[in-house]
């Protein structure tokens, strides 16, 4: 039976579009999946989105659409962003699945139960984008310590986990297990900063906004949105479902691989959670460093993205994925630039990879009419490389063990540069003149050989290139490392050259082309100016509210009785969230007077109260000194 190996990346927070430095974890996971499938391994790979929380429920509102319907959009995003990827995931779970929330109840259910929940009063402070509370002392500068913006204090009823009562088995169990913390440094920098001061309880339910998981025993509450998140790599698996065979197979995880600033929740609160439950801790919990442009994380709040589809499109899908797995240092920071790129891609994928499939290829052509000849004697040189390829599985698996995808290319392209170096050496051209057939067969054979190693220890990383080569050389594409030694390639197998693999890039003139479609990106759209007669259409007076009530049935709805001069006027407001009715009546406010009618559940409306709003909070605008109703405002 084949061994289960289960790795994870976090679920994507569905906040706006997608961005080079979100593909980093899924691509990095989608080489270590494909390499431990090829490796004999039962994998099941996971992702998905992290739909839940104030955030979403803010930017749903901004864009005047309901919260399920703005992350339907961003979730159709990321399945074609990982389509083009050819991200090989066996799972995509969206929080907002039925049976993920469902589970979470039970999850928080067994916690009270169990006496690891509690009610209390919570206050601290919350930065909103991060979804995080911290304490006084955790802020840097009075903000927020992760994301570097402003943080308001919050107070509110809310439900404990019992996070202090695992202190000293978490640091026990960091002990007993030392690679469960990767790499090292990350283990430092948790004991110093969040072990060390202290742990406290976890504040795991909301009720200031209800885009969440509701709590089955208190409804007014919702699920804290790191519980519902990090329980999806439980509950994607049928953890308390009918169907839990898969949980009963993959549990607990071989691998959560995440961003290097989400690892704290992934070693302190998830573990900590497991213990609760009663489970079994994952292996390991790896956090990389981020991709940076111009020196700073690439985010999109800080306005620094690449474009995952326009890169994609432009080169091709393996390149960037080689580029990424190649060019970052893993397990540390490293910068995108599109020089590296570019270089990257000529210097490995065009030069030595391509350069040596076609030429070998062109040769088999020309000197055997495309089939690959036998292997005659041997030479020490043929010796040495059949050493270097028979070695060369084991050397790249131990890359992987240490989840080091640069490493294994480097090693992998060890094999590609030795074989070009080889042609150099061996002078094939020459031997043809000198009518050296034997000798000629076994160079030939022996690139062929080169190229079959380098094309299957490669298809984890750039999967749709080792096929082509695959096709190129005339053999089935390698579904796994079996039997792979020197000297395997058959009889009467042909080669079909055709295209080149990768084209050369102009550098100096790509680059000129990317700044020039990167400044077309970034040029503000300029704002639509209007005349003032276009202006002077619009109507505006001051009126005065004499009555106010709720609209029925609806959280948001005033309807206002106003007085214009002697007219009397309804009109219907969307502000029922921030005044209540007794806080209107009597104020003046500016109409605008002219709009046309319209109905707003059955009640028709006569115009429009000015407001200044941020997308939540809403404040009327009124006159600086009493001037009555009816007066025209210019
Ligand atoms: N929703 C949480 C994770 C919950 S897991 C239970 C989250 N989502 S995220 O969309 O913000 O990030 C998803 C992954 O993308 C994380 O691993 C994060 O580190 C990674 N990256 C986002 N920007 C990145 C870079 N610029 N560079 C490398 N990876 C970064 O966090």
């Amino acid at each position: 039976m084949k061994k289960p190996y289960y790795i994870t990346t976090p679920i994507y927070y569905s906040s706006g579009s997608f961005h080079l430095g979100h593909c980093y974890t899924t691509v990095v996971c989608d080489a270590i999946a494909r390499f431990k499938r090829m490796d004999g391994y039962d994998v099941f790979y996971l992702t998905g989105t992290d739909e839940h929380g104030q955030k979403v429920q803010q930017k749903a509102q901004q864009a005047g659409v309901t919260p399920k319907q703005y992350v339907d959009k961003l979730y159709d995003e990321i399945v074609r962003l990982w389509k083009r990827l050819n991200i090989s995931y066996d799972k995509f779970i969206r929080t907002t699945d039925d049976y993920h929330e469902q589970t979470v109840q039970k999850i928080y259910e067994k916690l009270l139960e169990s006496g690891d929940l509690y009610k209390a009063e919570y206050e601290g402070w919350y930065c909103t984008p991060c979804e995080s509370f911290w304490t006084e002392s955790q802020l840097v500068d009075g903000k927020c310590p992760d994301c570097g913006r402003e943080v308001k204090r919050e107070k509110e009823e809310s439900y404990f986990f019992r996070l202090s009562a695992y202190q000293d088995r978490l640091i026990e169990f960091y002990k007993q297990n030392p690679e469960f913390i990767s790499p090292k440094s990350r283990m430092n920098e948790m004991i110093n900063n969040f072990i060390k001061p202290g742990l406290k309880d976890v504040c795991v339910s909301r009720t200031t906004f209800d885009w969440g998981v509701r709590l089955p025993f208190d409804q007014k509450h919702v699920a804290y949105v790191w519980v519902d998140a990090l329980s999806n790599y439980i509950t994607a698996l049928g953890y308390l479902q009918p169907d839990h065979a898969n949980f009963d197979k993959f549990w607990p995880a071989d691998l959560h691989m995440v961003g290097k600033e989400i690892v704290r929740f992934h070693v302190i609160i998830w573990p900590a959670l497991l213990m609760a439950l009663g489970l079994p801790l994952p292996k390991k919990v790896y956090g990389h460093g981020w991709l940076l442009f111009d020196n700073d994380k690439m985010s999109k709040s800080k306005g620094n993205v690449v474009d995952p589809f326009f890169l994609t499109e432009r080169y091709g899908v393996d390149p960037i994925r080689y580029y990424l797995l190649r060019e970052i240092p893993f397990g540390s920071d490293g910068s995108y630039t599109n020089e590296a790129l570019l270089n990257r891609t000529n210097s490995d994928l065009v030069n030595d990879l391509g350069n040596l499939v076609s030429r070998t290829t062109a040769m088999v052509t020309q000197y055997f009419g495309g089939e690959i000849p036998p292997l005659g004697t041997l030479s020490a040189r043929e010796e040495e490389i059949a050493l270097l390829l028979n070695g060369s599985t084991d050397k790249v698996r131990q890359d992987m063990e240490q989840l080091s995808a640069p490493d294994a290319l480097a090693d992998i392209f060890r094999i590609i540069q030795r074989a070009n170096k080889y042609i150099d050496e061996t002078e094939p051209w020459v031997l043809n003149k000198q009518g050296e057939k034997a000798k000629l067969a076994t160079v030939m054979h022996t690139l062929c050989e080169c190229i079959k190693f380098a094309a299957t220890l490669l298809k984890p990383f750039i999967p749709d290139t080792a096929d082509r080569i695959f096709q190129k050389l005339g053999l089935p594409s390698a579904e796994n490392f079996d039997g792979l030694t020197f000297g395997g390639i058959g009889e009467g197998v042909r080669v079909n050259k055709g295209e080149n693999l990768f084209n050369r890039i102009d550098v100096e003139k790509e680059l000129k082309e990317l700044e020039k479609y990167a400044e077309e990106k970034t040029a503000q759209p300029q704002e639509e100016r209007i005349d003032v007669s276009d202006f002077a259409k619009v109507k505006l007076c001051t009126a005065e509210v004499t009555e106010c009530r709720r609209v029925d049935n609806s959280d948001k709805l005033l309807l206002l009785t106003v007085k214009i001069g002697e007219e009397t006027r309804k009109v219907v407001s969307g502000i029922a969230h921030c005044y209540t009715p007794e806080q209107l009546v009597g104020k003046t406010v500016i109409l605008v007077k002219n709009l046309k009618p319209a109905k707003i559940r059955g009640i028709e409306s006569n115009g429009m109260i000015l407001c200044v709003s941020d997308g939540q909070k809403v404040v009327f605008v009124t006159p600086e000194q009493p001037t009555g109703s009816g007066k025209e405002v210019r």
